[in-house]
Formats: C-alpha cells, structure tokens, sequence
C-alpha cells in the first residue's frame, strides 16, 4: 500500500489543486489531502469548510482522503505511514520554494520523498489568493474552482467584503 499525502492550505481548492489529487491518485494506492492548520497565514476558509470543500469534490476519486494536520509536514506522514509528499508545480517561479522544503523534510526525516506533479497548463496560472481576490469583487471563477463549490465560495467572500466595506464607512 503506497501512501501519499497531498499537503496545502486548500484556501480553497482550485482546480488545479483537483488536478493534482486525480494524477496523484493514479500513481498512488492512498492518497491523503491534508490541510494545514496552524498556518501563518490567516485563511479565508476555517479548516472545517476546506475540510468540506475537499470532501465534496473528491468524492467518487478512489483511494483519495481528507484530512488535517498540525506541526511538522514529516511528523505527519511517520504518522500516517506516507513514503510521498506530493506537491504541485505550476511554473519555475514556484520550484526555488518547494526545492527548498523538500530538502529541509528531508534532512529532518529520510523516510519521505517529495514528488512534484506538474498541472495542466489551463491551470498552470491558478492559485486560491487569485480565486479569492477575484471572487471577493464579485467575479465570476466558474473556470478557476469545481463548479459545485462557486456559490459557497462567493456567498462567503461577497459577504465578508461587504463587511470589511461597512466598517470602512463607518470609521
Ligand atoms: O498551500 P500552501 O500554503 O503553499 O502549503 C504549504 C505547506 C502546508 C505545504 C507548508 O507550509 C508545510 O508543509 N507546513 C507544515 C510545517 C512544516 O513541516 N514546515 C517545514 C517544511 S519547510
């Protein structure tokens, strides 16, 4: 049994994220998508919405789970038994980044190895900060996320933008 996991913010998923999971689940028996939680970076999404987001559009992929972690990417793997990291490349702008944290899981742990899948090129230009930006202002990103999770996405960033505004004319 090859296990994988398949680590991210998710916030939220795009396609390109989907396309990943759907290579990643042909090479490997398991694959866990893993949603970070102690991030720096300050999601739009609570982990328990990315959780449900992910579970949705997975469904039917075969092998394919969702989970999240805290701590340590490798601490998390020796936990689930995972011998692959898998992360997704777009362009060479994102290598020297993953270069990097490949070669750090590794000298902090030896059992895993990072695999790095390339997206399609339709995809090659998405990114969650790109999905939430655009449908923060109302835009339309029926090409940039699974169809079955537009309305959810904008009902939420619409809503808070709103919000956001309000409390700027109020000041
Ligand atoms: O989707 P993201 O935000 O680019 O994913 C980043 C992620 C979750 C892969 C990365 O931040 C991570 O692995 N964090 C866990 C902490 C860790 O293990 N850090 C050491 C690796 S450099």
């Amino acid at each position: 049994m090859r296990t994988a996991v398949y680590p991210g913010s998710f916030d939220p998923v795009t396609n390109g994220h989907l396309d990943v999971i759907k290579r990643a689940s042909r090479i490997f028996d398991r694959v866990i998508v893993a949603v970070l939680v102690n991030s720096a970076k300050k999601p739009a999404f609570s982990v328990a919405e990315r959780t449900q987001m992910l579970s949705k559009v997975t469904q039917g992929i075969e092998g394919v789970e969702i989970d999240h972690f805290n701590g340590l990417l490798v601490d998390y793997c020796k936990k689930v038994g995972a011998t692959a990291i898998i992360k997704g490349l777009r362009a060479v702008s994102d290598f020297e980044y993953e270069f990097q944290m490949a070669l750090t899981n590794r000298q902090i742990y030896d059992g895993v190895d990072t695999v790095f899948l390339t997206t399609t090129s339709e995809h090659m230009y998405l990114s969650s900060s790109i999905v939430r930006e655009v449908a923060r202002y109302g835009g339309d990103i029926s090409k940039f996320v699974p169809q079955e999770l537009t309305e959810q996405i904008c009902r939420k960033l619409i809503h808070e933008e709103k919000m956001a505004g309000s409390g700027e004319v109020e000041k």
